[in-house]
């Protein structure tokens, strides 16, 4: 069996193409131009790199966005500050501080400062709970992103076992729970699994995002299951792969994402989508 390869590019394109016209509709019929504001603290570049494509994809949809670059001594106090005050603008209607931050801020006093109902990373922990408790307020965006390629696929996911490898706030934990909420069984897999091929060869749907290249050879993986990469690793020799032995993987499995090519152009969209869903409820 070869996969289908599943043409992440090109599926952003066409929401993101939905999402400029939600974007010309609020503005024309109420007068609201949505507004992301991005601070990033320091200079890691590939921080920077990441902040660049959101304001870039931003403009490209129509949506306001203003980058606030903040240098890496920033003492905590100042930064929630500015979040505050971006809390209280009605011209912003998502707030994303890029992760990670330097050492001596707290990450969990930032992402809480967030207004909740500004929180476009779902970060928050109420929105975390409301996660949980199935009474999501935004949705995290590379978990959404999974949800979507899944959707546009048609892949059911009801009644199917889903394993997730990685157990991170971003990625592994939300995508479990949302999964979990749309009727699938779910097992998460982290660093400390023993065995790891013994729940992976269980996954009717495998979803990847542990950040180790190759870790998901073929002997581990169940023919035809449908393999999501969100792995994003750069090689010494400068290429970018995921986490999954793609060319080895591609054989076995029914569906599988590209690294680069698959998840990574959907978390993107995907907090367009949730800056847009945000200024909708601020207008109407
Ligand atoms: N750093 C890596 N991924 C993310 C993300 O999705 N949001 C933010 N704010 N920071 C990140």
């Amino acid at each position: 069996m070869s996969a289908k390869i599943i043409d992440g590019t090109a599926i952003a394109a066409k929401l993101r193409a939905e999402y400029h016209l939600r974007v010309d509709d609020l503005k024309a019929r109420h007068g609201v131009t949505p507004g992301l504001a991005v601070i990033l603290v320091g200079d890691s570049p590939a921080s920077r790199s990441y902040v660049r494509n959101k304001i870039k994809a931003c403009q490209q949809a129509g949506i306001r966005s203003d980058l606030i670059e903040l240098s890496s001594q920033t003492p905590e106090d100042q930064l929630l500050e500015r979040i505050y005050a971006l809390n209280d603008d009605p011209g912003i209607h998502g707030i994303l501080v890029q992760l990670p931050l330097p050492p001596h801020i707290r990450v969990s006093s930032v992402l809480e400062a967030i207004s909740v109902e500004k929180d476009v990373d779902g970060f928050h922990l109420y929105n975390m709970g409301g996660l949980v408790t199935g009474n999501t307020v935004f949705s995290p965006c590379t978990p959404y992103g999974v949800q979507k390629i899944l959707e546009h696929e048609n892949i059911p996911v009801e009644g199917r076992n889903v394993v997730v490898v990685g157990a991170s706030n971003i990625v592994g934990k939300p995508t479990a729970l949302m999964l979990m909420q749309q009727d699938a069984t779910v097992v998460i897999c982290h660093k400390k699994t023993r065995d790891l091929g013994h729940f992976t060869l269980l996954a009717d749907i495998l979803v990847v995002a542990a950040g180790v290249p190759n870790l998901i050879v073929p002997q581990i993986v169940r023919t035809g299951a449908v393999v999501i990469d969100v792995g994003f690793n750069r090689l010494p020799d400068g290429r970018i792969v995921g986490d999954v032995d793609f060319e080895g993987v591609k054989e076995k499995a029914s569906y599988i994402t590209p690294v680069p090519g698959g998840v990574g152009q959907m978390t993107v969209t995907m907090l367009l989508h949730n800056t847009i869903l945000s200024a909708e409820r601020y207008a109407t």
